[in-house]
């Protein structure tokens, strides 16, 4: 009962933040940019749960894979190189050593992949940008990966580097990508610090990007500077959990401001970035949305 009166309320909510948001992706849908209207056009399309049934079937393939890793009993080791909590406070040493621990498979799926809701989102972006080169930041056990790379796979063309600083987690990522049969993907192992820079220099130029690992204002805005050298003339980079902590908040602020970025979508749960130089007047939409 408690279950179905959340479920309606939450149902409630999203209606009225869709309502709220109409006029924010109006303006999407008809700006000159292509890439802004194709991010109108997969906000829409997501709020109104519009999918095209080949689109559908991959999704299913991958929420199967999520539902399998949910339900595994199998514990293996990880080393966080992220920022913990919100509130942690930990400092840049204590984040590139890492902190080892043991935890259930089923528990980092649940706890760090990204929803379907938002890894549709992201899937259909990938779907209407049609990009070449994707690098990804924070692997996890591949979900959010798995979305991109099926709908590269769909595109007919595309392919994604993403990077996993934890050995353990990565090897079920690659589990993953092999079920899936997805060999448009490569998952480098390795903290950013250690990966990123050759990475970036493999994938150049870089259409889309999402940065989904260490969750810290400095690391945050740090790779973000590396990054931009190596993107195409036109890129957007996806920023995941920009209202997770005080520091992530922060930073967001600041690329949102950044003179390199022309627009910014700002889903109060991720935010889009575009780079593109024909842009002459900045421009930020607002559409918060419910996870
Ligand atoms: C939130 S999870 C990624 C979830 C994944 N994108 C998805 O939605 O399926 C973040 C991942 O980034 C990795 N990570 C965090 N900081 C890192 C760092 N500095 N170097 C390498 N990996 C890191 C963590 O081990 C974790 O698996």
């Amino acid at each position: 009962m408690k279950k179905s009166v959340k479920a309606f309320a939450k149902q409630k909510v999203n209606w009225l933040f869709h309502y709220r948001a109409k006029s924010s992706i109006k303006g999407l849908l008809t700006h000159e940019s292509l890439e802004l209207q194709a991010i109108g056009k997969a906000i829409d399309e997501s709020l109104n749960n519009l999918i095209s049934d080949e689109d559908q079937s991959l999704i299913n393939s991958i929420e199967d894979r999520r539902s399998a890793l949910l339900s595994s009993k199998e514990e293996i080791p990880i080393i966080d190189f992220g920022a913990g909590k919100p509130d942690a406070g930990l400092t840049s040493v204590e984040m590139g050593s890492g902190i080892e621990s043991h935890e259930s498979v089923a528990k980092i799926s649940k706890l760090r992949s990204k929803p379907a809701f938002w890894a549709q989102l992201m899937f259909k972006i990938v779907r209407k940008l049609q990009p070449e080169s994707c690098v990804e930041l924070g692997t996890c056990v591949g979900i959010s990966a798995a979305y991109q790379a099926s709908a590269l796979k769909l595109n007919g063309k595309g392919h994604l580097k993403t990077i996993e600083g934890s050995p353990e987690i990565s090897r079920i990522a690659q589990e993953t990508v092999d079920n899936l049969e997805l060999e448009n993907t490569e998952i480098i192992t390795g903290t950013f610090s250690e990966k990123l820079r050759d990475t970036l220099e493999s994938a150049k130029p870089i259409d889309f990007f999402f940065n989904d690992g260490h969750h810290d204002h400095d690391a945050l805005l740090k790779y973000f500077e590396e990054t931009v050298p190596y993107l195409a003339r036109k890129a957007v980079i996806i920023f995941d959990d920009i209202s997770w902590s005080k520091g992530m908040k922060k930073a967001w602020s600041k690329i949102k401001n950044d003179q390199r970025v022309a627009a910014t979508v700002d889903l109060k749960n991720i935010g889009i970035a575009l780079i593109d130089n024909n842009i002459t007047k900045k421009e930020q939409f607002n559409i918060p949305l419910l996870d």
